[in-house]
């Protein structure tokens, strides 16, 4: 160790981390826990014994496998009327949703929210307003099931406790708690009342995020290596919006410096990774930009009569922090809501078998033909076209299934999508996409990172909140397909080769019988896979012995370039007895030297 570096780890609080990260690594962390704590410059402190494990207190059960009773009505209560109000008309849009009550601070809205309830169902929940404790009166009522909590920050723990101690599960907007302690507290309650907190991480259900989940579980990137992912928004102007989150948000820009808004990247890149299920969080490295913009911005715009000229923010512009896992993937984690620049999560994964970035949606594969795609590999993003091929195959089912329901829904129809599938799982008993071990785990990077940056970004360990259950614990059952049903790749049905081709047009068929399962929507696509000349086709169509059961005359060819390679039938009536021909006109372009195949697939 050079002296520099053996000078910085003398220093009370960094000479903790260093016996934090002994721990981790093997040694005894029982240093740490007496050390000091670390003070930030905002004066805050955070005690180094946080990375710290913490036994299970005798007397609680795990929840990541908790099931409870299903219920034929989901009855739900709101707290926070601000982000609130979409989750209360997502509800309201459900069957199978009655709202009992709401809450506010501010009496206007829970009273609006009332209003809007009883001109959609008739029925006017009972109305909580006007103080900051009135929601503990609601939470104690014996007819709702499912409490929302869309406050401020510093308003999610007590509140999910005080709704998990009355019985009730707790869905808490992001980030579910501030500091580790109050993610512990959230586990214990979670584990002694066995109710779920769920954290409403909507972008865990964005279209992409799904439609990227879909591909990881069906293996099309392989073994999972690194993932990126960030909350990057220009926030300036709305953090000191007066009567919004303006109000509170920029506080944590005055207290904290590290990553302060870390689960709508982390969210769907956990689930990716199968972190707390198969895989865990292990320590994290975090850096971060000088300050700059907030105070420049607001120096110049002087905001409400300049009333904040003398706040004092410590949170650099860009934060970035980097976790290794447990199985050894690297997480790159970023957070800027001051830069000018456009919004984006990252959202970037890579594996063996390939890597998607987001903003825009790109992705690149080792084997584009197993999916029938013409590009040529890992050297460039797929087309559009072959992009548009692969959601055709790997949009998540629950898109498929409430992508129309969703549509004109918060942030794209994501919110949607989620308050649908949580609600669906507590009406069903079954335990949720993701319990309170994720809530805990994704929002505790506000500190820990906070830590790192502190102690010249030295590594942190992160708390194994499910204590040591991930070794153990299955997929997210979001994960699977639709029971019974596989995702429809097209398979290869025939071959052409030079011996089927002469100098001029001839007509060729083949044998397709035992790629028609049934009735249905078949597609054939034309494939050429090698040799000097393209294949040109036209006048295709299906046949039923003698029977036509479809044509499409239109020429294609493959090769170099494909054009017009896919042929769509409808098998009306299925007779398994019957032999189904694939006929074409097949020509190749100035030779006979052309090798391909045809694939099908149903739709
Ligand atoms: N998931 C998302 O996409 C998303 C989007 C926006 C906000 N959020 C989250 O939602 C939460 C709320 O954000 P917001 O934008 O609505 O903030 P906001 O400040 O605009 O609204 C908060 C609401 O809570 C009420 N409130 C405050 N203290 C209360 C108390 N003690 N009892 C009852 N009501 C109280 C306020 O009166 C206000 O109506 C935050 O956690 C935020 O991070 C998430």
């Amino acid at each position: 160790m050079n002296s520099t570096r053996r000078d910085i780890l003398k220093t009370t609080a960094l000479g903790g981390l260093a016996s934090s990260l002994t721990g981790l690594l093997g040694g005894s962390s029982s240093a740490a826990i007496a050390s000091g704590p670390v003070t930030l410059s905002s004066g805050l402190t955070i005690r180094p014994d946080i990375v710290n494990a913490r036994p299970r207190p005798a007397g609680q059960k795990p929840v990541h496998t908790l099931t409870t009773k299903p219920l034929e009505k989901v009855r739900v209560a709101l707290i926070g009327l601000s982000r609130g109000m979409t989750h209360l008309s997502d509800s309201l849009n459900l069957e199978f949703v009655e709202v009992v009550a709401v809450c506010d601070l501010r009496a206007e809205h829970a009273n609006n929210a009332a209003d809007m309830c009883e001109k959609a169902s008739g029925k006017r929940p009972k109305v909580y307003g006007g103080t900051e404790t009135i929601w503990e009166q609601m939470v104690a009522r014996d007819d709702i099931d499912v409490v929302y909590i869309a406050t401020p920050w510093g308003w999610h723990v007590p509140m999910a406790l005080g709704a998990m101690q009355h019985g009730k599960h707790a869905f808490v907007e992001v980030s579910a708690a501030v500091t580790v302690d109050d993610c512990w507290k959230l586990v214990d309650t979670s584990e002694r009342t066995q109710r779920h907190c769920v954290m409403l991480e909507n972008c865990c259900y964005g279209e992409n995020e799904l439609f990227l989940l879909n591909m990881v579980r069906e293996g099309v990137f392989g073994e999972l290596t690194h993932a990126e992912c960030a909350y990057i928004h220009d926030l300036r102007s709305m953090l000191y919006a007066l009567g919004t989150e303006g109000d509170w948000r920029r506080d944590y820009h005055e207290q904290f410096n590290g990553n302060l808004y870390p689960t709508h990247g982390l969210g769907p890149v956990a689930q990716y990774l199968g972190i707390g299920r198969g895989d865990q969080f292990k320590f994290l490295v975090s850096m971060s930009s000088s300050e700059k913009g907030l105070s420049t911005w607001r120096d110049k715009h002087s905001p409400n009569g300049g009333k904040h000229a003398k706040e004092t923010y410590i949170c650099g512009d860009m934060n970035t922090s980097m976790i290794k896992t447990e199985l050894g993937r690297t997480i790159m984690i970023q957070h800027d809501v001051i830069s000018p620049r456009p919004y984006s999560r990252i959202n970037a994964l890579s594996g063996t078998g390939g890597t998607f970035f987001d903003y825009p949606a790109r992705l690149a594969i080792n084997e584009p033909r197993k999916y029938r795609l013409d590009s040529g590999g890992s050297h460039e993003w797929m087309s559009d076209k072959d992009l548009a091929r692969m959601r055709k195959l790997f949009t998540h089912p629950l898109w498929t299934k409430l992508a129309e329901r969703a549509k004109g829904g918060g942030h794209g129809g994501m919110d949607f999508v989620m308050n649908w599938r949580h609600l669906d799982c507590i009406r069903q008993g079954i335990t949720p996409d993701s319990v309170v071990y994720d809530a805990a785990s994704w929002s505790s990077i506000l500190e820990l990172s906070s830590l790192s940056v502190a102690t010249g970004s030295l590594p942190v360990a992160i708390p194994d909140f499910t204590r040591g259950l991930w070794k153990t614990m299955s997929p997210l059952p979001i994960a699977f397909k639709e029971p019974g049903k596989s995702i429809a790749l097209p398979v290869k049905i025939a071959e052409w080769s030079p011996k089927d081709l002469h100098a001029d047009w001839v007509s060729k068929s083949w044998d397709v019988t035992k790629g028609i399962t049934g009735p249905g929507d078949y597609i054939f696509e034309f494939q050429y896979t090698h040799g000097a000349h393209r294949l040109d086709f036209r006048k295709v169509a299906l046949l039923n012995g003698e029977a036509v059961i479809g044509k499409d005359d239109q020429p294609g060819h493959t090769g170099v370039e494909n054009v017009h390679t896919l042929y769509r039938f409808t098998v009306a009536k299925h007779d398994p007895s019957a032999k189904v021909l694939l006929q074409a006109e097949i020509k190749a372009d100035g030779g006979t030297d052309s090798y391909g195949d045809i694939s099908i697939a149903r739709e």
